[in-house]
């Protein structure tokens, strides 16, 4: 039986859907009653109703487990809480904990990236067996610019067009997910998880031109106006702050990573851009 926490969320469906596929046992943590017929219908044995800044509910929701699937909350600044008690958690039963991390956490000036690195440090001293998976930006995250792709032909980007950001597949990311829960050999080990290619905006937007045969162009957004419309959509101050930090460092610094742990542990090379443009805008955006 393994728990898989932020069951509900992007990551979680990704890994949910993957984990029923191989016939495992899932228990899904999720927030609210309005997620459980939705968990249930992807495949989760079980479904505990919990919040996960709740220490006590983590300790209930590992009754019977061998492993834990941790994904902390988008941008949370309880991440280092959260980790700590399905660390406490995953002890309790003995379980082993495979942790949801980000490709360099160890990146003081993006904050939601440091918060994860606090919490691999935690694991190190922890003395449980634990894994933990470092995945690149989820090349879905480009899906919320469909409907700007499909109406002007623009994908609009809060930094420089020539940022290179490792992105990786989130299927992939599930592959991977689902074998380090259920092998073992694992343990005590980090993986980075990016696709072959690491592209800029202006690149991204040639894949898309030629997938869609129309001239896709890249809009640098300044971040003043990503701001106040991050804020008409209801982000939250803190959450808008650290994704300005992150869009900052990227303009500096892009996001490296290696494409070698993934091959490998996928068998296989990473699916690419146009791959995923294939599956998931089979007709277009
Ligand atoms: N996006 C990327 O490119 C990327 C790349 C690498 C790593 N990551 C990491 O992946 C993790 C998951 O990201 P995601 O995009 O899948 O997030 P998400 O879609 O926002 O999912 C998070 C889930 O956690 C639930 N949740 C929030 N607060 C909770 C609480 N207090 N108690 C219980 N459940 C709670 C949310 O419930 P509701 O549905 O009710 O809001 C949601 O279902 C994050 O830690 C992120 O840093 C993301």
């Amino acid at each position: 039986l393994i728990l898989l926490t932020g069951a509900a969320g992007k990551t979680g469906r990704a890994v949910m859907r993957h984990l029923a596929g191989r016939g495992c046992a899932v228990r899904a943590w999720v927030r609210s009653p309005a997620q459980v017929d939705p968990l249930k219908r992807l495949g989760a044995t079980e479904v505990v109703i919990a919040d996960l800044r709740d220490p006590r509910a983590a300790l209930g929701a590992v009754r019977g487990v061998e492993a834990i699937y941790g994904i902390c909350p988008n941008m949370s600044v309880d991440e280092e809480a959260i980790g700590g008690s399905l660390i406490a958690a995953a002890r309790s039963v003995d379980a082993r904990l495979v942790y949801h991390s980000v490709l360099l956490p160890r990146v003081e000036a993006m904050p939601h990236h440091w918060r994860k690195a606090q919490v691999e440090d935690a694991l190190e001293a922890s003395g449980i067996a634990w894994t933990v998976l470092q995945p690149a930006a989820y090349m879905q995250n480009l899906l919320q610019h469909r409907e700007s792709i499909a109406e002007s032909g623009v994908l609009p980007v809060p930094y420089s067009e020539s940022a290179e950001v490792a992105m990786v597949d989130l299927e992939d990311v599930a592959v991977v997910a689902g074998r380090v829960l259920i092998e073992s050999g694992h343990e005590g080990e980090k993986y980075e998880l990016c696709a072959s290619e690491i592209m800029n905006p202006k690149g991204i937007a040639r894949v898309l031109s030629t997938y869609l045969g129309s001239r896709v162009v890249v809009r640098e957004i300044p971040r003043g106006h990503w701001r106040e419309s991050a804020r008409r959509s209801g982000v939250s101050e803190q959450a808008i702050e650290d994704l300005i930090s992150m869009f900052e460092y990227y303009e500096r610094h892009g996001l490296a990573g290696s494409p070698d742990d993934l091959e490998r542990l996928l068998t296989r090379p990473p699916g690419t851009l146009s791959d995923f443009l294939a599956r998931e805008l089979p007709t277009g955006p």
